[in-house]
């Protein structure tokens, strides 16, 4: 390289100087313009910090050089991490799938049981194309698009307006027409149409191609491996330039917050959408029953190859929105809409070898290890086993030719073995019974009943590095504590140097720091960023907090549940606490408290309780207290009159099904408890209650008729 047999500094002369420093400052301009634009850096972070001393130097002993608009003086400037967080107003919910006619039928069946219709009463559904993208919600406000988000967990998603507004398909900057609500977000989903991604994936392979043959390297220029992918790279690039070179589009199919209602229906709503300019997919159907919204799949199938975008099903909504408010959700997804998705894609190929993977909560898992094979567009080369009895199920041995399937995002799986090209000398695969890892006994639980648990866990703890590297990675990651630049990569490597064994040490990184920019492949700029992007996060929702913790049982929904219901760490873990006290009888004030939680079992309490209990977590919990601030969660609609209050329902009620009053008095903030005690708030009592309402006389506990719940609920 010229600059290691460069003159130095001393030596050189004003005029050198002076072109060497234009030299380097095009130079560090360039990568970056690489490294922060186009997220594709060509050289390493060693090299750039010296490209950038070297610069440094020259100003130093020639201060007329220095510009202070000058790349130099950006050294040390905070560079973007990323994108900023957006709060959605209403969440982001996900779909639930059916893959069969009894469970399209069923779902078909859940609404009419929720909604109480008979038999015979109209129930029609909107059916449309399941786009195969990325959701985005655009938000307007008089008119004006004012800010777009991406789904993120569906609670927080990455602000993404610079990079929408260079579509040049079905996103209006300015609403058309009239009679928009002051505030409307639309949701829809950004995608590349098939021919424009061939054409995209024949650019970057050119490009790719022109850097090799200069003798550059071409690790930077990404390959997208089908339009959802391509459409995602191009969305997340923090240069919108960039974005705006790619081919993406935008179909509209469902709002989030929105001032004032659209229509009384799906059909009406999109004809608004559509007339204040949005692009909505064409290849819908009103459909009135099961057989309809089977005839519509079946129509989708057959011609979904000579749609101009990837689908991977069908969704089918609820026509009349009055009905979807009385649906409601259910944890991430509506009660009235389903994805019906098209069937998984397969392909043969030879197993190479069962690796076996430990998780986070010690689960050994087999991995398939694939001769690399196209499953419906996609290079498949893992492939899960789930667990020991499903691969002496269908006697998996490695060696075997395998049917390899996909569906979706779903990872891949082994469907089956191709006996006849079993080879003869292939043996029956042996679980191990010690952890691959850390060489703990790995078990499998038995439960009261005696049955063995399907799952073979590693007994070492967080002393086993891979379920303290697991526990961690999973600590990191989005949904939980979000730190960018802190990958398995890292982790691994931060491990193995001593550095970082339980998540509160993620917070003491910055001790090492000048270790760390001395390591191949680390520089001022990359520790710089990581130590921001720790920094940012030393503050965190309570939510995201319990979710990170790793509790066996405890997702997200589960999180935020538990969350809520304790508001902040102190009272939580005292609770806990209090419970563990008195755990033979499982049964104390605090045992209840926690049961009372929504969706929350004995064997989910008893995990958490563990948890936060047993010292090792414990201690994990407390010394991250000591580094980080949590901040409580917001409880939803604490202006209702019934919020934090405990109800019960009795009797036969009229004006509504059980599913829905529990429903709603859930959406609400109250709890919704099975028996009456002294805790208990209401007890809302239709024609017939019976020992219910003799106990709420008993502890004087307010006794509401159906109606009187509904003045007090609609205030
Ligand atoms: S409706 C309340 N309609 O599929 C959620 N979603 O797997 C309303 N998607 O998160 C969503 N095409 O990103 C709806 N025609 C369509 C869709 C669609 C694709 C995505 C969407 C959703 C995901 C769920």
């Amino acid at each position: 390289m010229s600059r290691q047999r460069a003159k130095p500094v001393d030596e050189l002369t004003p005029r050198l100087a002076k072109l060497e420093h234009k030299r380097l400052s095009e130079e560090v301009a360039e990568h970056d313009k690489r490294y922060h634009a186009e997220d594709a850096p060509s050289i390493s972070d060693a090299e750039y910090d010296a490209l950038k001393r070297r610069l440094l130097e020259i100003e130093t002993k020639f201060p007329e050089l220095s510009d202070p608009l000058g790349v130099s003086s950006r050294v040390g400037a905070a560079p973007s991490v990323g994108f900023s967080k957006v709060r959605h107003v209403k969440p982001m919910l996900s779909l639930d799938n059916a893959f069969s006619e009894g469970e399209v039928a069923d779902f078909v069946g859940r609404i009419r049981r929720f909604l109480n219709l008979p038999e015979d009463a109209a129930l029609a559904f909107l059916a449309e194309p399941k786009i195969d993208g990325l959701s985005a919600s655009l938000r307007y406000e008089q008119g004006v698009l004012v800010r777009a988000a991406t789904r993120g967990d569906g609670q927080e998603g990455e602000d993404i307006t610079a990079n929408i507004k260079t579509l040049k398909h079905g996103v209006p900057h300015q609403l058309k027409g009239s009679g928009w609500p002051d505030v409307l977000e639309v949701r829809g989903e950004v995608y590349m149409e098939r021919g424009d991604f061939l054409a995209f994936r024949e650019r970057q392979e050119e490009l790719a191609r022109e850097r090799e043959a200069k003798g550059l390297s071409a690790a930077g220029i990404r390959i997208p491996v089908n339009p959802r992918n391509a459409a995602a790279g191009s969305l997340r690039q923090l240069n919108p330039d960039i974005t705006a070179q790619r081919p993406l589009r935008f179909f509209g199919y469902y709002w989030g917050d929105v001032s004032a209602p659209l229509a009384d229906t799906m059909t009406g709503a999109r004809h608004k959408l559509e007339s204040w300019g949005f692009t909505l997919n064409p290849h819908t159907l009103l459909c009135h029953s099961v057989a309809d919204l089977m005839a519509y799949y079946a129509d989708i199938a057959a011609r979904r190859a000579s749609l101009a975008f990837d689908i991977d099903g069908v969704v089918y909504k609820v026509n009349r929105l009055d009905w979807q408010e009385r649906l409601g959700f259910v944890s991430r997804s509506p009660r009235w809409a389903i994805a019906h998705k098209f069937p998984a894609e397969q392909a043969q190929t030879l197993l190479e070898d069962i690796d076996i993977q430990v998780g986070r909560t010690g689960t050994l898992t087999p991995v398939a290890k694939l001769k690399p094979v196209n499953v419906g567009g996609v290079l498949v080369s893992n492939a899960t086993l789930h667990n020991e009895d499903e691969i002496a199920r269908k006697d998996v041995r490695v060696g075997d030719t395998v049917i390899v399937q996909r569906a979706g995002d779903v990872i891949p799986q082994i469907v089956g073995v191709v006996l006849e090209h079993r080879p003869k000398h292939a043996l029956p695969f042996e679980f191990p019974t010690r952890c691959p890892v850390c060489g703990a006994p790995a078990e499998r639980e038995v439960d009261e009943a005696g049955e063995a648990d399907a799952r073979r866990r590693c007994t070492g703890g967080v002393s086993c590095a891979a379920q303290a590297t697991e526990g961690l990675r999973h600590f990191v990651s989005r949904q939980a504590f979000d730190i960018e630049g802190l990958g398995e990569k890292q982790i691994a490597a931060f491990y193995e140097w001593g550095w970082l064994k339980q998540p509160a040490d993620i917070f003491k990184l910055q001790r090492h720091a000048d270790a760390l920019m001395k390591k191949e492949g680390y520089g001022e700029l990359s520790v710089g960023n990581l130590l921001r992007a720790i920094e940012q996060r030393r503050s965190i929702g309570f939510d995201r907090f319990i979710y990170a913790l790793g509790i066996r049982h405890v997702g997200q929904e589960r999180a935020r549940l538990v969350a809520m219901h304790y508001g902040a760490p102190d009272a939580w873990l005292a609770a806990m606490d209090a419970a563990k006290a008195n755990e033979a009888a499982a049964q104390n004030e605090a045992w209840g408290d926690l049961n009372s939680i929504d969706r929350m079992g004995e064997v989910v309490a008893k995990a958490i309780v563990g948890f936060c209990t047993r010292a090792q977590s414990r201690a994990v919990i407390d010394n991250l207290l000591t580094e980080i601030t949590v901040e409580p969660v917001e409880k939803p609609s604490q202006d209702s009159a019934v919020a934090g209050k405990t109800v019960v329902f009795t009797g036969s009620l009229e004006k509504f099904t059980r599913d829905e009053a529990k429903a709603r008095a859930l959406a609400l903030g109250a709890k919704v408890a099975g028996s009456v005690s002294k805790k208990t708030d209401f007890l809302v009592a239709g024609p017939g209650a019976g020992s219910k309402l003799a106990e709420a006389h008993k502890h004087g506990v307010k006794v509401l008729t159906e109606d009187e719940w509904l003045a007090l609920i609609e205030g």
